[in-house]
């Protein structure tokens, strides 16, 4: 595969199950939500024991107004895919990863989380529910919401009683409007995501809405997305809003060591496991502006963006080019041994896949 390579006509034709399919446009999916028909919900009360989880018709779903996440913001989310394979079988990449990174950030939001096993099965069954919106094999993937909420009533800060567990998928494309073509980056220089001792490095909820205001400027200006700093010194890398960040030099590959204040992405990780089975020196260290600056590639990963190739960044009044327009040869390489696990195009010698 590289980007943007479409399935062959037989590959297509052999993933066959069309009839069983949702009657959308697969062609123009897109980063968006879509109503599907299931979600998953499991409660837990002060004992701290997940128990009754089931599918529930997708809907909206009753809080008391005092509920902790509506008021103090105590909530964790994750996200994973489901894949199509040629052959009709549906995978799901590496979920175990995301329960445990769940259970992580439980433990610092004050939260119980559901087991591993409960996760995964939880994940299976709302999948399984939701099949004929998972997207024909090369057009996308399901993409899957994990929620941990602290739902319980509570009026003094202090952790909710009550904590749901709730799932929900929604079929998915791109995530950047480019599609696959390489995104233009700003490198933020007034505000910063996460501080050392915060919770950069939990998918906590409250970590997202602050992004917005910054995103909100840097796309009026005509940017993708936008880099953050680290707060301290102004100058190392952290991530992207919604992804981590690699730069490429003479063919080693360095990411930003993750000391506290960086989303450990699934992706992250795996395209780290991936380049150094490929042969590839990578360095999880601090990583300054000024080398992403004298980059010869630059590329994002994440479970919604995959690995996205930059094509551009502005940090202050200066702006670099990489690779005319078109993805560097590292981040295509590492793009397509990526997906082609995902996607069953490859043996999956890693063990990260597992049938639903
Ligand atoms: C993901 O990549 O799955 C994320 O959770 C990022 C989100 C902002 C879409």
């Amino acid at each position: 595969v590289i980007f943007g390579a479409l399935p062959t006509q037989a590959e297509v034709a052999t993933s066959a199950f069309e009839d069983e399919l949702s009657n959308i446009d697969w062609d123009d999916l897109g980063f968006g939500i879509r109503k599907t028909d299931y979600m998953y919900l499991m409660k837990c009360g002060e004992d701290g024991v997940f128990s009754g989880g089931d599918l529930f018709p997708f809907g909206n779903i009753e809080l008391s107004p005092s509920a902790g996440v509506l008021n103090y913001g105590q909530g964790l989310f994750e996200g994973l895919k489901a894949y199509r394979r040629a052959d009709g079988r549906i995978v799901l990449f590496r979920p175990e990863e995301n329960a445990l990174r769940l259970t992580t950030g439980a433990e610092r939001m004050c939260m119980a989380a559901p087991s591993v096993e409960q996760f995964v099965e939880a994940v299976k069954q709302t999948v399984l529910a939701n099949k004929r919106w998972i997207p024909p094999f090369g057009k996308g993937s399901l993409y899957i919401r994990p929620l941990l909420l602290g739902s319980g009533a509570v009026l003094g800060l202090a952790p909710a009683p009550e904590v749901t567990f709730l799932i929900y998928v929604s079929p998915v494309g791109n995530y950047f409007k480019e599609g696959l073509a390489p995104i233009q980056l700003q490198v933020e220089t007034k505000y910063h995501r996460a501080t050392p001792g915060g919770t950069g490095n939990v998918k906590t909820i409250g970590n997202y809405a602050p992004v917005l205001k910054v995103q909100r400027s840097a796309k009026t200006e005509g940017f993708s997305d936008v880099l953050y700093l680290d707060a301290i010194n102004k100058k190392y890398l952290e991530e992207v809003s919604s992804c981590n960040i690699f730069v490429v030099k003479d063919k080693t590959v360095s990411t930003p060591a993750l000391h506290g204040t960086i989303l450990s992405g699934v992706t992250r990780k795996s395209i780290i496991e991936v380049a150094r089975s490929r042969g590839y020196e990578v360095h999880e260290r601090l990583v300054s502006v000024d080398e992403l600056m004298d980059a010869d590639e630059v590329f994002c990963t994440g479970t919604a963006v995959v690995v996205s190739p930059v094509g551009s960044i502005t940090y202050l009044d200066r702006r670099v080019t990489y690779g005319n327009g078109a993805p560097g040869e590292v981040s295509q390489e590492l793009y397509s041994a990526l997906t082609s696990i995902q996607m069953g195009l490859a043996d999956d010698n890693m063990g990260w896949t597992i049938e639903v």
